[in-house]
């Protein structure tokens, strides 16, 4: 366990220092990048517009982590999400919440 959320912190920290390339997380490229790019939106919504959606808000984390393993729709009009996308687990939804607010 620990040693996951040092990973996931430590990650945080690389994109945090690297503004002008932000890629997608490992995990984000498996579950999620059929659908989803940082930038620009393709089946679903580029996940920097996801971000400026929750800008400011105390319960941004929870409310996404809620919304990717529930799937379905957020109010974007672009359909459907499968829940947890392509299968993520627990730990990696946590992961690429946190990595998408930090956009
Ligand atoms: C099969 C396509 C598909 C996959 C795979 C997918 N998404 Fe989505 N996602 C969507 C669509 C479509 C929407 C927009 C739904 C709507 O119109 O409201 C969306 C919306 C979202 C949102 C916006 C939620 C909100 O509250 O506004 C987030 C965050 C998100 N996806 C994260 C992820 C993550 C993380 C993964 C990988 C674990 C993932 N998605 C995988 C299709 C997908």
């Amino acid at each position: 366990m620990k040693s996951i959320f040092a990973a996931v912190a430590v990650a945080g920290l690389m994109f945090a220092g690297n503004a002008m390339a932000t890629d997608m997380p490992a995990d984000g490229k498996a579950k999620c990048a059929a659908c989803h790019k940082v930038d620009t939106k393709l089946v679903g919504p580029a996940w920097k517009d996801v971000a400026a959606k929750y800008k400011g808000q105390k319960d941004a984390e929870a409310t996404l982590i809620a919304n990717i393993t529930k799937g379905g729709k957020f109010g974007w009009n672009m359909g459907q999400m499968t829940p947890r996308g392509l299968g993520a687990n627990d730990e990696q939804i946590k992961g690429l919440a946190k990595f998408i607010l930090s956009l």
